[in-house]
């Protein structure tokens, strides 16, 4: 008999739901909610309402897609944390309505976990072990991964994440919400001319709030002298900006190769979207012979097909949650 997992995504702001039979993706509908841009981020309570509008058609396009029926659903995977809890909410009780109507187990997924095992959606999948650096709006780590379901995070991110790097030098600069890809599309236009220090950070953490507070010092000092000082080097400090966090995160990525042997190496997280670290992280892959694992755009950013793959796992393991379960905002891998 086949498995066909239903996967629920809702801990930010994209409602996603996807169809997975026997781990193949048949379905990944994405509903993105353009309204937090006119606030430059995120707003929880909006976000909370919109998916509450978007969560049943997302996942009805996603059944019709993948061609099957309700009926032949076996489980329901969905996002318990970490997240916003009125996003995560909405999810979680919608799953576990689904899974009492049906009468079909219920199982829980940590989101960091699921954007590590993005890279089981489709081939070319890394081997074990493996290293994952996860970036993205709320977390940057980097993650050994021992099979599907073990992994251990090695390190963390201090302040910021690397997401909230680019998405808070974006607004310093004007720019709309989410920053990362605007600024990703202009710094390929741009040279990365202005040099913005390093953290000297001991170990393999992560800082950015540094990076954050010389860019907005550097661009104050340069207004002072010339007030159209941003727009006229837009280009060049979307370059300099996006040039400093990729090499804060190559040099961590480097030293935990060092530190751990591993040499397989994946990226996963909405900022793996960008274009300088894929090429990056590429480049660095052939010149230190590393095999280096890239997701396609789709699995970088929020999705339900990562959700429904590590559901998959857990569901071939017999992992599943009872309905007293609850949305947890600080989930730890
Ligand atoms: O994983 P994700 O979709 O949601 C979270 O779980 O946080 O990541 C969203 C983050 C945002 O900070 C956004 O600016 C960033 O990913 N991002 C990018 C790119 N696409 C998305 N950052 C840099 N370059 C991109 N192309
Ligand atoms: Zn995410």
């Amino acid at each position: 008999m086949s498995t066909i997992i239903l996967g629920i995504e809702s801990s930010c702001d994209d409602t996603s739901a996807a169809i997975l039979k026997d781990g193949v993706m048949l379905s990944n509908c994405t509903a993105n909610q353009e309204v937090h841009k006119a606030y430059g981020g995120v707003v929880p309570e909006v976000a909370s309402r919109a998916h509450q509008i978007n969560i049943v058609p997302v996942v009805d396009q996603a059944i019709r897609k993948a061609g099957i029926r309700k009926d032949q659903i076996n489980a329901v995977a969905f996002t318990r944390g970490p997240g916003l809890i009125g996003s995560l909410i909405v999810g979680v009780t919608f799953a576990k309505g689904f899974a009492l109507a049906r009468n079909i187990p219920l199982i829980e997924v940590n989101h960091m976990q699921a954007h590590v095992l993005a890279h089981f959606v489709e081939d070319p999948k890394p081997s074990f072990p493996f290293m994952c650096l996860t970036v993205s709006g709320g977390h940057t780590q980097i993650v050994v991964v021992k099979s599907h379901l073990e992994m251990e995070v090695i390190a963390n991110t201090i302040d910021d994440a690397a997401g909230e790097a680019f998405d808070k030098t974006g607004k310093i600069m004007g720019l709309d919400y989410p920053a990362g890809p605007v600024i990703d599309r202009l710094a390929k236009q741009g040279t990365p001319r202005f040099k913005f220090p390093e953290p000297k950070i001991d170990g393999l953490n992560f800082s950015f709030s540094g990076l954050k507070t010389s860019i907005l010092y550097f661009l104050q000092r340069e207004i002072k002298t010339n007030p159209n000082f941003i727009t006229e080097n837009m280009n060049d400090i979307c370059a300099s900006v996006q040039d400093r966090i990729i090499s804060i995160l190559l040099n961590k990525l480097k030293k935990a190769v060092k530190q751990t042997g591993i040499k397989e190496i994946a990226i996963a997280g909405g900022v793996s979207a960008n274009s300088g670290l894929r090429q990056a992280l590429q480049e660095h892959g052939e010149e230190l012979g590393w095999n280096t694992y890239i997701p396609r755009f789709e699995y970088c950013t929020d999705n339900a097909a990562m959700i429904a793959t590590t559901g998959y796992y857990k569901f071939l393991k017999g992992e599943f949650a009872g309905h007293g379960i609850k949305p947890t905002a600080r989930y730890k891998i």
